[in-house]
């Protein structure tokens, strides 16, 4: 299974040539100016709230390549001119046969661009290629990441660690222990100056959780 970044809180999975892209914001992303939308493949788009910078170039990637968008009721309402829309909810799960996703809690807030209510911003937990990844989407540390590891061994996880909206290097470190993996993807930080980190005190906040934590370049992948 490859993961490739695309800056901020946009990645892919893919595995056995079908690839979920997450949260699109590449073209108002300061720091993704190499990356053409244009040239990005994928089978399915996952958004996880209604915010501009996870959900801006999501219709125009969608209307290219007809990808079918996994969001929240209320963000597939919004999107319904899109036509392959699956809406779903905090809780939910369901099995798109490619791969298998449960919605989990994210204490976060979702207003779309226009001021429409988002519904409940969410994570996703991905079952692909024989592993779970959870995909926290924005959040803050909640002890509700506690019940993750009952639904599913995380082989890895996708966590903000930019703070000021999220999660901090520190909280994100407490929430690996929580859902209990080893293995971090770190997003949603340095795109803004209100997000701007230090990545060797991000690096040593999960060392001494004894978890790896990566941060990639954008338009980076790695193996899961
Ligand atoms: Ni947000």
């Amino acid at each position: 299974m490859t993961f490739h970044y695309y800056g901020h809180s946009c990645y892919s999975i893919t595995a056995y040539g079908k690839t979920l892209l997450f949260d699109p914001y590449i073209t108002g992303n300061p720091l993704a100016g190499d990356i053409n939308i244009d040239d990005i493949a994928c089978d399915y788009i996952l958004i996880t709230h209604g915010h501009v910078d996870h959900i801006l170039d999501a219709e125009a990637i969608a209307k290219r390549t007809n990808a079918k968008v996994i969001c929240s009721w209320e963000i597939s309402e919004w999107f319904k001119d899109l036509g392959d829309v699956h809406p779903m909810n905090t809780g939910g799960s369901y099995d798109f046969s490619d791969f298998k996703v449960k919605c989990v809690h994210a204490v976060h807030s979702s207003g779309l661009p226009d001021g429409s209510y988002g519904g409940n911003a969410m994570g996703f937990l991905i079952n692909i290629d024989h592993k779970t990844v959870y995909c926290a989407g924005d959040t803050a540390l909640t002890m509700d990441m506690q019940l993750i590891p009952s639904w599913a061994k995380v082989d890895c996880a996708i966590l903000p660690i930019g703070n000021n909206f999220t999660m901090d290097a520190k909280d994100a470190a407490r929430a690996a222990v929580m859902v209990e993996t080893k293995k971090v993807i770190g997003v949603h930080y340095d795109t803004f100056g209100y997000i701007e980190i230090n990545h060797e005190e991000a690096k040593a906040a999960f060392e001494e959780k004894n978890v790896e934590l990566k941060l990639l370049k954008i338009n980076e992948s790695t193996s899961i």
